[in-house]
């Protein structure tokens, strides 16, 4: 019976197919997903299931470029980055491999390229039988009779549909930032009050800012005596709960509108109609009118205010943490010490928000200011004149200036000696870091950085540094920051994503001081470059490591956080691993593997001169070309298209104890490109002169892998020759590009002109062998060279063509013998 439904059923399949060729060129789209089939990521475009009237989808969506959520959507939406549901918003997948599967025991599973299971309903019934997108945009696993065994209602992610409710069990939690999947620190849910509530629970402190909590609930119009705790909204766009809270959307009652309600990455709760045709939403009702008054946006001891839009800022004496990202707040450009002779400047119309510890009315300025002159916990204190209300402080957090001027001022505690670092603590007020928290998106960090410097051609170069520097760190940085958030996490008993896991294998948080004595107070430098310098160092359990320094950060890992979930992963022969990180205060490492035998470049062009050449027999160069092929290839095309090395150089290739390469550096990656603007001014990535592609150097193309194919060209010339490229077309007056070029037209005419046993192979190839090489191996491996270092990136192979062609090269080699 089963087998005949079955067969019936791949009948109707073939059939629809056919008529899907024959009428239309439409996608593969459905609403039901039978026992035992799936969905891949690579018919991500087209392989979606609708809802029957087609207002809903549900698939893979793409949040970076190769990253991938299982995710409900909106049809109809202009804005990709809106969605209903999602599955594994903290795990995203690979844009390769990767499927979604009800399976047979009745589970509808998520799997990653590598076949680990990243998300699963775990419910686990055999009677289950499909999988259906409903109209209302919940997903659900029914058996053949229709009965729900499992929905996605009951999972919210940052948004309720119309009919969904919030209930004793469920909370919406924000996303992160804007665009991006991840969950943030915003959260609604009922409380233990039965209470319908926004809150901000970050890594330092958690607090509750809507509704007004300066309020009995009674005098916010709500009940704590119905514990049901329900709250839904209809299509119409009434939403009531069970605490009474109650609000009718703007536009309420409008026939056919389809609304959402989401809890959005800036804390704020907002109700959404959608214009069908164009495409856009409208705001029909929001939670917090003033901005401002959403907490944790400006972080510890930023300031909100509206100029007009809400705006974060530092006051003087402090600078800001970390400029993409103000919810990371600012930090004091001074200590105070206990007991030491203190100021208190006086913020006008200023307050922060909560953490007094000690409130009283009716005293006197004096006294008031005594209180916390007294405790060395003291960071600031309120006073209202008038009414003599005192509020010392024992941090400051959720700054804000008041819209509407009164008597009421912060007066911050300031070291009398801060006057010798410059600043007058007289004279506190706004910094000059303003920058609204709009900009809190996944472009600004990257493209303002570079787009702030000047703009003559002469700058490329300085942006390029300044981009690989940049790019680099932060991911290391970021990869850093997610093991404190972690750490945090794991502290406070939350549950956090799979995803990260991985991660946490490959990589281990080190103390500083753990670093500080393994490399002996970083007495022995292995190497200087642009991103800082490298120190080995021995571990307690006797591995061998290599630690690089960098430098100040400043970038937000929320921008990242879908490429580490990635970088974590990699792990290759012949790519460097990455041991583990240390971010402690101004700190920050990168611990990887130490490989003996230096680099690439002191062997080949080493100042020992002709012994160290000898050292690298044939042999020896052929596996160092291959293995950084494979290298190359492997960060490519296996372990994520997006991952462009940009700066292949001898310097970045290490050698171990046989000779065998290992890439390192592999830190710069084509960012998020889901943005034009984001890509070009990640694409203005620069390696080293000489080994840059020519595109990097031209405004307005995109890079790809095709300019690592460039680097890896020159770097076999090198390794054939036996000499930098640039030595050895002599003149270095330009950007080596254009040597390279006219080297090339050179060979070119060489390999035409002899058509046996070229002798010009012989004259070319590395005088230190001796002729002690393969001809016909050398000259298809010019013959490659060439081909990688063409002008124009199409026309070059991909890195897999490389490896394969190197390869085929040894078997024609060992056949030969
Ligand atoms: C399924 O179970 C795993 C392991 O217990 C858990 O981490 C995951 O959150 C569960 N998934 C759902 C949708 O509940
Ligand atoms: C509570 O309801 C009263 C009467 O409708 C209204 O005046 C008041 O503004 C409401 N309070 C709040 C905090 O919404
Ligand atoms: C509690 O709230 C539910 C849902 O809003 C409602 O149906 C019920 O009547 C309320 N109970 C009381 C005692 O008000
Ligand atoms: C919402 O509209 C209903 C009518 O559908 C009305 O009874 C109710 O008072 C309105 N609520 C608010 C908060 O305006
Ligand atoms: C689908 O959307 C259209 C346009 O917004 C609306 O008119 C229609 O009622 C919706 N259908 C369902 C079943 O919600
Ligand atoms: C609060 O301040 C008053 C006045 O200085 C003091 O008497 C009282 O002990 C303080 N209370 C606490 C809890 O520190
Ligand atoms: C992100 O920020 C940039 C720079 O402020 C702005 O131009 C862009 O419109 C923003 N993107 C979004 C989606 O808000």
């Amino acid at each position: 019976m089963r087998a005949l439904t079955i067969f019936t059923w791949r009948l109707l399949v073939v059939a629809s197919l056919l008529c899907c060729v024959v009428v239309s060129a439409a996608g593969d789209r459905r609403s039901v997903l039978w026992r035992g089939s799936s969905i891949a990521v690579e018919d991500a475009s087209s392989h979606v299931l609708v809802s029957p009237s087609g207002n809903f989808s549900c698939g893979f969506h793409r949040v970076a470029t190769n990253a991938y959520t299982f995710a409900v959507w909106f049809t109809a939406s202009a804005d990709a980055s809106v969605v209903a549901w999602t599955a594994n918003r903290d795990g995203p997948v690979n844009g390769v491999g990767s499927r979604a599967e009800l399976r047979r025991d009745g589970s509808l599973v998520l799997q990653d390229f590598d076949g680990r299971v990243v998300w699963s309903t775990n419910s686990s019934d055999t009677t289950a039988d499909r999988a259906r997108l409903l109209d209302s945009g919940n997903l659900v696993v029914a058996d053949a009779a229709g009965n729900t065994l499992w929905q996605s209602f009951d999972w919210p992610t940052d948004t309720l549909l119309p009919e969904q409710p919030i209930t004793r069990y469920k909370q919406l939690v924000s996303a992160s930032a804007k665009g991006l999947p991840y969950s943030g620190y915003y959260k609604f849910y009922f409380d233990s009050n039965n209470i319908l509530n926004l809150m901000y629970d970050g890594p330092e402190i958690s607090s509750n800012y809507w509704p007004d909590p300066f309020n009995k609930w009674w005098d916010n119009n709500r009940t704590a005596y119905n514990s049901s705790r329900y709250g839904s909204f209809d299509r119409r766009g009434v939403f009531s709960a069970s605490d009474q809270m109650q609000f009718n959307a703007s536009d309420m009652g409008e026939p056919g509108v389809m609304r959402r309600l989401t809890l959005d990455y800036d804390g704020n709760l907002r109700l959404y109609s959608l214009d069908a045709a164009a495409g856009s939403w409208h705001v029909t009702w929001v939670a917090v009118a003033r901005p401002c008054d959403v907490h944790g946006v400006c972080g510890r001891y930023g300031i909100c205010a509206y100029r007009p839009g809400p705006t974060c800022s530092c006051p003087d004496g402090y600078v800001v943490t970390d400029p993409s990202d103000w919810s990371k707040g600012c930090r004091r450009v001074f200590d105070v010490r206990c007991g030491e002779p203190v100021v208190f400047p006086e913020m006008p119309h200023t307050d922060f928000w909560g953490f007094d510890f000690n409130f009283t009315a009716g005293l006197t300025f004096n006294t008031c200011r005594q209180i916390c002159l007294d405790d060395c916990n003291c960071e600031a204190f309120g006073y209202k004149k008038g009414s003599g209300k005192c509020y010392p402080k024992i941090s400051l957090w959720n700054g804000r200036v008041r819209s509407v001027p009164d008597d009421q001022a912060i007066y911050l505690k300031v070291p009398v000696r801060v006057k010798n670092l410059g600043l007058d603590p007289t004279l506190l007020h706004f910094g000059g870091h303003a920058c609204t928290m709009d900009e809190r998106n996944t472009s600004v960090g990257i493209s303002s950085y570079l787009h702030g410097r000047g703009n003559t051609l002469n700058f490329i170069y300085f942006y390029c540094f300044l981009a690989v520097v940049f790019v680099m760190e932060a991911i290391f940085v970021v990869v850093g920051y997610l093991f404190v958030f972690r750490a945090d996490s794991a502290a406070a008993g939350r549950v956090r994503d799979e995803g990260y896991s991985l991660l946490v294998s490959h990589f281990r948080r080190f103390t500083y001081d753990e670093l500080l004595n393994a490399t002996c107070r970083f007495s022995d430098e292995l190497a200087k470059g642009s991103t800082g310098s490298v120190y080995k160092g021995v571990l307690e359990d006797g591995r061998s490591i290599a630690v690089k320094r960098l430098g100040e950060l400043t970038q937000a890992d929320e921008v990242f956080r879908s490429e580490l979930s990635v970088i974590g992963r990699i792990n290759h022969m012949n790519l460097v691993r990455i041991w583990g990180f240390c971010s402690e205060h101004s700190h920050r490492l990168l611990v990887s593997e130490y490989v003996e035998n230096g680099s690439l470049d002191q062997a080949l062009f080493g100042d020992d001169g002709e012994s160290s050449g000898l050292r690298l027999g044939w042999r020896s160069r052929y596996k160092i070309a291959v293995g950084v092929a494979k290298a190359l290839a492997y960060l490519h095309h296996e372990c994520l298209e997006w991952i462009v090395h940009c700066n292949v150089k001898p310097e970045n290739i290490l050698l171990d104890g046989d000779f065998e390469p290992k890439v390192t550096d592999f830190g710069l990656v084509k960012l998020l490109s889901r943005d034009a603007s984001s890509q070009l001014a990640l694409s203005r990535v620069q390696g080293t002169r000489g080994y840059i592609a020519p595109e990097c150097w031209t405004p307005g193309r995109p890079i790809t892998g095709k300019a690592d194919v460039y680097s890896f060209g020159v770097v076999l010339l090198e390794l054939l020759r036996g000499q930098r490229v640039c030595d050895w077309v002599g003149s270095a007056a330009d950007d080596g590009a254009g040597d390279i070029q006219r080297l090339v037209s050179l060979l070119k005419v060489n390999s035409k002109r002899d058509d046996e046993l070229p002798s010009w192979v012989q004259e070319l190839v590395d005088a230190r062998l001796n002729g002690d090489f393969n001809h016909a191996q050398a000259a298809s491996m010019l013959e490659l060279a060439v081909s990688c270092v063409d002008g124009e990136p199409s026309r070059r192979p991909s890195m897999n063509a490389v490896v394969l062609k190197l390869i085929s090269l040894d078997e024609r080699t060992s056949s030969l013998r």
